[in-house]
């Protein structure tokens, strides 16, 4: 099943998310539609609040293919940081400059419930740093700063008029 992905304002992107408690076939299912969804789009992240679903989960396209991540969390950011130019599905159209750590240290459970950990650095630290900020209703435009928000600010207000 192909969802329908939630855009800004939507006040459920702004929920914080559910830690799943058990992976059950209903995880399963909804992981593998919204790997469908993510392709769909031509995404290569996409977190459940951003099908309405307001669980601590995510997946993200990968060299490897798709990656399911359940119940996240960041251990480690390096100091140093990166920009790089980011969009979001929940954001048609947009694309901001954000500064975020280069590399982080990640644990997770995979689909199968098992935790791993793993390091990462570049595109994939970019997009597990976005996806995680889904699950506690924090989105990318919050990561700007003052003076490129005050520019975004009209863009934002005509694009939410647009829908
Ligand atoms: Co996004």
């Amino acid at each position: 099943m192909i969802f329908k992905i939630l855009k800004y304002p939507n006040p459920i992107l702004r929920k914080k998310s559910e830690e799943v408690k058990e992976i059950t076939e209903e995880t399963k299912n909804l992981a593998f539609d919204m790997v469908e969804t993510m392709k769909k789009n031509n995404g290569i992240g996409l977190a459940a609040p951003q099908v309405s679903e307001s669980k601590r989960m995510f997946v993200i396209q990968t060299t490897e293919g798709a990656k399911i991540f359940i119940n996240p969390q960041i251990l480690k950011r390096t100091k140093e940081t990166s920009i790089m130019e980011e969009g979001c599905l929940c954001f048609p159209g947009l694309f901001l400059k954000i500064k975020r750590a280069r590399g982080v240290e990640i644990e997770t459970l995979n689909e199968k419930g098992e935790k791993i950990s793993f390091k990462t650095e570049g595109l994939p630290a970019r997009v597990l740093q976005h996806e995680i900020d889904h699950l506690d209703g924090i989105l990318f435009i919050d990561r700007i700063g003052f003076w490129q928000k005050l520019k975004l600010w009209k863009k934002l207000k005509e694009y939410v008029s647009n829908r």
